[in-house]
Protein backbone atom coordinates (compact mmCIF):
# COMPACT_ATOMS: atom_id res chain seq x y z
CA UNK A 1 0.00 0.00 0.00
CA UNK A 2 2.48 2.43 1.43
CA UNK A 3 5.01 1.30 -1.63
CA UNK A 4 2.21 1.92 -4.35
CA UNK A 5 1.46 5.58 -2.99
CA UNK A 6 5.26 6.30 -3.13
CA UNK A 7 5.76 4.90 -6.31
CA UNK A 8 2.60 6.85 -7.52
CA UNK A 9 4.05 10.26 -6.03
CA UNK A 10 7.44 9.53 -7.68
CA UNK A 11 5.38 9.21 -10.93
CA UNK A 12 3.68 12.31 -10.59
CA UNK A 13 6.51 14.51 -9.46
CA UNK A 14 8.52 13.35 -12.32
CA UNK A 15 5.18 13.91 -14.96
CA UNK A 16 5.34 17.39 -13.82
CA UNK A 17 9.23 18.05 -14.08
CA UNK A 18 8.83 16.34 -17.68
CA UNK A 19 5.72 18.38 -18.78
CA UNK A 20 7.59 21.80 -18.13
CA UNK A 21 10.44 20.96 -20.56
CA UNK A 22 9.08 18.43 -23.15
CA UNK A 23 7.39 19.61 -26.32
CA UNK A 24 4.60 17.16 -26.05
CA UNK A 25 3.27 15.15 -23.27
CA UNK A 26 5.93 12.77 -21.39
CA UNK A 27 5.56 9.01 -22.97
CA UNK A 28 3.52 6.59 -20.66
CA UNK A 29 5.68 4.27 -18.48
CA UNK A 30 3.11 1.68 -18.24
CA UNK A 31 0.09 -0.01 -20.60
CA UNK A 32 -2.55 2.36 -18.69
CA UNK A 33 -3.64 4.48 -15.67
CA UNK A 34 -6.74 4.93 -14.42
CA UNK A 35 -6.63 7.63 -12.27
CA UNK A 36 -7.27 6.80 -8.78
CA UNK A 37 -10.17 8.23 -6.78
CA UNK A 38 -8.11 7.84 -3.31
CA UNK A 39 -6.73 10.94 -4.21
CA UNK A 40 -9.78 12.69 -4.16
CA UNK A 41 -12.25 13.23 -7.03
CA UNK A 42 -10.94 13.43 -10.72
CA UNK A 43 -12.10 17.02 -10.80
CA UNK A 44 -10.23 18.43 -7.47
CA UNK A 45 -6.64 16.95 -8.83
CA UNK A 46 -7.31 17.81 -12.49
CA UNK A 47 -4.53 20.58 -12.05
CA UNK A 48 -2.08 17.79 -11.60
CA UNK A 49 -1.10 17.53 -15.54
CA UNK A 50 -0.45 13.07 -15.20
CA UNK A 51 -3.24 12.16 -12.70
CA UNK A 52 -1.78 9.14 -10.01
CA UNK A 53 -2.91 5.81 -10.73
CA UNK A 54 -4.91 2.70 -9.37
CA UNK A 55 -3.93 -0.06 -9.15
CA UNK A 56 -3.95 -2.10 -12.49
CA UNK A 57 -5.95 -4.71 -11.57
CA UNK A 58 -8.46 -2.41 -10.28
CA UNK A 59 -9.22 -0.78 -13.97
CA UNK A 60 -12.49 -2.18 -15.45
CA UNK A 61 -13.78 -2.08 -19.12
CA UNK A 62 -15.39 0.95 -18.63
CA UNK A 63 -12.82 3.01 -17.66
CA UNK A 64 -11.78 2.57 -21.61
CA UNK A 65 -14.91 3.78 -23.17
CA UNK A 66 -16.97 6.97 -23.09
CA UNK A 67 -20.87 7.50 -24.08
CA UNK A 68 -21.08 11.28 -23.37
CA UNK A 69 -20.90 12.60 -26.47
CA UNK A 70 -23.78 10.52 -28.64
CA UNK A 71 -25.40 14.41 -28.98
CA UNK A 72 -24.62 17.53 -29.22
CA UNK A 73 -23.81 19.48 -26.03
CA UNK A 74 -25.36 23.02 -24.53
CA UNK A 75 -25.27 25.54 -27.15
CA UNK A 76 -23.46 29.14 -26.99
CA UNK A 77 -24.76 32.23 -28.12
CA UNK A 78 -22.53 31.70 -31.30
CA UNK A 79 -24.34 28.56 -32.07
CA UNK A 80 -21.29 26.39 -30.91
CA UNK A 81 -21.82 23.13 -28.49
CA UNK A 82 -18.73 21.52 -27.63
CA UNK A 83 -17.90 18.54 -25.62
CA UNK A 84 -14.16 18.57 -24.33
CA UNK A 85 -13.15 14.76 -23.40
CA UNK A 86 -10.40 14.70 -21.64
CA UNK A 87 -8.94 12.26 -18.53
CA UNK A 88 -11.51 14.10 -15.81
CA UNK A 89 -14.65 12.83 -18.25
CA UNK A 90 -12.82 10.01 -19.78
CA UNK A 91 -10.59 7.83 -16.71
CA UNK A 92 -8.69 6.12 -19.68
CA UNK A 93 -7.18 8.38 -21.46
CA UNK A 94 -4.86 9.48 -18.65
CA UNK A 95 -1.31 9.37 -19.53
CA UNK A 96 -1.98 8.36 -23.51
CA UNK A 97 -1.26 11.55 -24.53
CA UNK A 98 -4.61 12.40 -25.92
CA UNK A 99 -7.83 13.86 -25.80
CA UNK A 100 -10.53 14.65 -27.73
CA UNK A 101 -13.61 16.91 -28.84
CA UNK A 102 -17.34 16.86 -30.16
CA UNK A 103 -18.60 20.23 -31.65
CA UNK A 104 -21.49 20.91 -33.00
CA UNK A 105 -22.57 24.11 -35.02
CA UNK A 106 -26.16 25.64 -35.73
CA UNK A 107 -26.93 26.71 -39.21
CA UNK A 108 -24.30 30.08 -38.88
CA UNK A 109 -22.74 29.12 -35.73
CA UNK A 110 -18.96 30.04 -34.95
CA UNK A 111 -16.23 28.77 -33.17
CA UNK A 112 -14.66 31.89 -32.45
CA UNK A 113 -11.05 31.88 -33.14
CA UNK A 114 -9.12 30.55 -30.36
CA UNK A 115 -5.79 28.26 -29.71
CA UNK A 116 -4.71 25.26 -27.43
CA UNK A 117 -1.05 26.09 -26.52
CA UNK A 118 -0.34 22.61 -26.07
CA UNK A 119 -1.86 20.47 -28.80
CA UNK A 120 -2.08 19.88 -32.17
CA UNK A 121 -5.52 19.48 -33.79
CA UNK A 122 -7.01 17.40 -36.03
CA UNK A 123 -10.46 18.44 -36.88
CA UNK A 124 -12.68 15.47 -39.12
CA UNK A 125 -16.24 16.71 -40.32
CA UNK A 126 -18.58 14.14 -39.28
CA UNK A 127 -21.75 16.20 -40.97
CA UNK A 128 -22.24 19.12 -42.84
CA UNK A 129 -19.95 22.53 -44.50
CA UNK A 130 -17.74 24.50 -42.30
CA UNK A 131 -15.90 27.19 -43.28
CA UNK A 132 -12.46 26.30 -41.36
CA UNK A 133 -8.85 27.73 -41.03
CA UNK A 134 -6.18 28.96 -38.84
CA UNK A 135 -3.25 31.83 -39.13
CA UNK A 136 0.49 31.19 -39.07
CA UNK A 137 2.37 33.39 -37.33
CA UNK A 138 3.01 35.37 -39.84
CA UNK A 139 -0.60 36.07 -39.71
CA UNK A 140 -1.22 34.86 -43.01
CA UNK A 141 -4.49 32.69 -43.09
CA UNK A 142 -4.90 29.18 -44.38
CA UNK A 143 -8.89 28.50 -44.92
CA UNK A 144 -11.16 27.03 -46.82
CA UNK A 145 -14.97 25.03 -46.58
CA UNK A 146 -14.60 21.75 -45.61
CA UNK A 147 -17.17 19.05 -46.24
CA UNK A 148 -18.50 15.63 -44.71
CA UNK A 149 -15.66 13.79 -44.39
CA UNK A 150 -12.80 15.90 -44.98
CA UNK A 151 -10.32 16.98 -42.31
CA UNK A 152 -8.20 19.92 -41.82
CA UNK A 153 -5.35 19.92 -39.23
CA UNK A 154 -4.21 23.20 -37.21
CA UNK A 155 -1.09 23.29 -35.46
CA UNK A 156 -0.47 23.47 -32.46
CA UNK A 157 -0.30 26.86 -30.81
CA UNK A 158 -2.10 28.43 -33.57
CA UNK A 159 -4.98 30.48 -33.72
CA UNK A 160 -8.12 28.56 -35.72
CA UNK A 161 -12.00 29.42 -36.64
CA UNK A 162 -14.69 27.52 -37.60
CA UNK A 163 -18.07 28.29 -39.24
CA UNK A 164 -21.04 26.56 -40.17
CA UNK A 165 -22.03 27.65 -44.07
CA UNK A 166 -24.44 24.98 -44.98
CA UNK A 167 -28.18 24.61 -44.78
CA UNK A 168 -28.10 21.90 -42.02
CA UNK A 169 -26.16 21.54 -38.48
CA UNK A 170 -22.52 20.62 -38.47
CA UNK A 171 -21.05 18.24 -36.59
CA UNK A 172 -17.43 17.87 -36.35
CA UNK A 173 -14.55 15.17 -33.97
CA UNK A 174 -11.15 17.16 -32.83
CA UNK A 175 -8.35 15.51 -31.65
CA UNK A 176 -5.50 16.35 -29.85
CA UNK A 177 -2.29 14.87 -29.08
CA UNK A 178 -2.10 16.32 -25.69
CA UNK A 179 -4.50 14.83 -22.71
CA UNK A 180 -4.66 18.32 -21.42
CA UNK A 181 -4.48 20.68 -25.02
CA UNK A 182 -5.79 24.38 -23.17
CA UNK A 183 -8.03 26.35 -24.93
CA UNK A 184 -7.66 30.16 -25.20
CA UNK A 185 -10.06 32.08 -26.74
CA UNK A 186 -9.22 35.18 -28.36
CA UNK A 187 -12.24 37.16 -27.37
CA UNK A 188 -12.67 36.25 -23.72
CA UNK A 189 -8.73 36.43 -23.03
CA UNK A 190 -8.79 39.96 -24.98
CA UNK A 191 -11.86 41.63 -23.39
CA UNK A 192 -12.51 39.07 -21.00
CA UNK A 193 -9.80 38.55 -18.54
CA UNK A 194 -9.21 41.84 -16.56
CA UNK A 195 -6.34 43.20 -19.16
CA UNK A 196 -6.19 46.93 -18.10
CA UNK A 197 -8.93 49.18 -20.39
CA UNK A 198 -6.66 52.11 -20.80
CA UNK A 199 -3.95 49.59 -22.47
CA UNK A 200 -6.82 47.99 -24.51
CA UNK A 201 -7.94 51.50 -25.83
CA UNK A 202 -4.64 52.66 -27.02
CA UNK A 203 -3.89 48.59 -28.62
CA UNK A 204 -7.12 48.80 -30.57
CA UNK A 205 -7.74 52.34 -31.10
CA UNK A 206 -11.10 52.02 -29.16
CA UNK A 207 -13.22 54.36 -27.00
CA UNK A 208 -14.06 53.45 -23.18
CA UNK A 209 -17.02 53.22 -24.17
CA UNK A 210 -16.43 50.85 -26.79
CA UNK A 211 -14.20 49.00 -25.05
CA UNK A 212 -16.66 48.60 -21.99
CA UNK A 213 -19.22 47.02 -24.28
CA UNK A 214 -16.69 44.37 -25.59
CA UNK A 215 -16.09 43.84 -21.77
CA UNK A 216 -19.35 43.28 -20.80
CA UNK A 217 -19.88 40.84 -24.36
CA UNK A 218 -16.95 38.61 -23.33
CA UNK A 219 -17.05 38.63 -19.52
CA UNK A 220 -15.86 35.09 -18.67
CA UNK A 221 -19.29 34.91 -16.66
CA UNK A 222 -21.30 35.08 -19.45
CA UNK A 223 -18.77 33.56 -22.11
CA UNK A 224 -18.73 29.82 -22.68
C1 LIG B 1 -2.49 -4.60 -7.08
O1 LIG B 1 -3.53 -5.43 -6.68
C2 LIG B 1 -3.18 -6.82 -6.64
C3 LIG B 1 -4.44 -7.63 -6.36
O2 LIG B 1 -5.14 -7.07 -5.26
C4 LIG B 1 -2.10 -7.01 -5.60
O3 LIG B 1 -1.69 -8.38 -5.57
C5 LIG B 1 -0.90 -6.15 -5.95
O4 LIG B 1 0.08 -6.23 -4.93
C6 LIG B 1 -1.32 -4.69 -6.11
N1 LIG B 1 -0.18 -3.92 -6.61
C7 LIG B 1 0.29 -2.86 -5.96
C8 LIG B 1 1.47 -2.18 -6.60
O5 LIG B 1 -0.21 -2.43 -4.93
C1 LIG C 1 -26.12 21.00 -20.53
O1 LIG C 1 -26.74 21.76 -19.53
C2 LIG C 1 -27.41 20.98 -18.54
C3 LIG C 1 -28.15 21.93 -17.62
O2 LIG C 1 -27.33 22.96 -17.19
C4 LIG C 1 -26.39 20.12 -17.81
O3 LIG C 1 -27.01 19.33 -16.84
C5 LIG C 1 -25.66 19.24 -18.81
O4 LIG C 1 -24.64 18.51 -18.17
C6 LIG C 1 -25.06 20.08 -19.92
N1 LIG C 1 -24.52 19.20 -20.95
C7 LIG C 1 -23.24 19.22 -21.32
C8 LIG C 1 -22.84 18.24 -22.36
O5 LIG C 1 -22.42 20.00 -20.84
Amino acid sequence: MFRNFFTNCLLVIFSLQCATTSASDPDPVQDYCIPNPRFGSIRSISHLLILPCKNSTEATDDDFIFSGMKQAGNFSDTGLASIPVNPTVFPGLNTLGMSFVRADLKVGGINPPHFHPRATEIAYVVQGSVYSGFVDSTNRVFAAIIEQGEVMVYPRGLVHFQMNVGKKPATIFGSFNSQSPGLQKIPSAVFGSGINEELLEKAFGLSSKQIGKMRRRFDPERSN
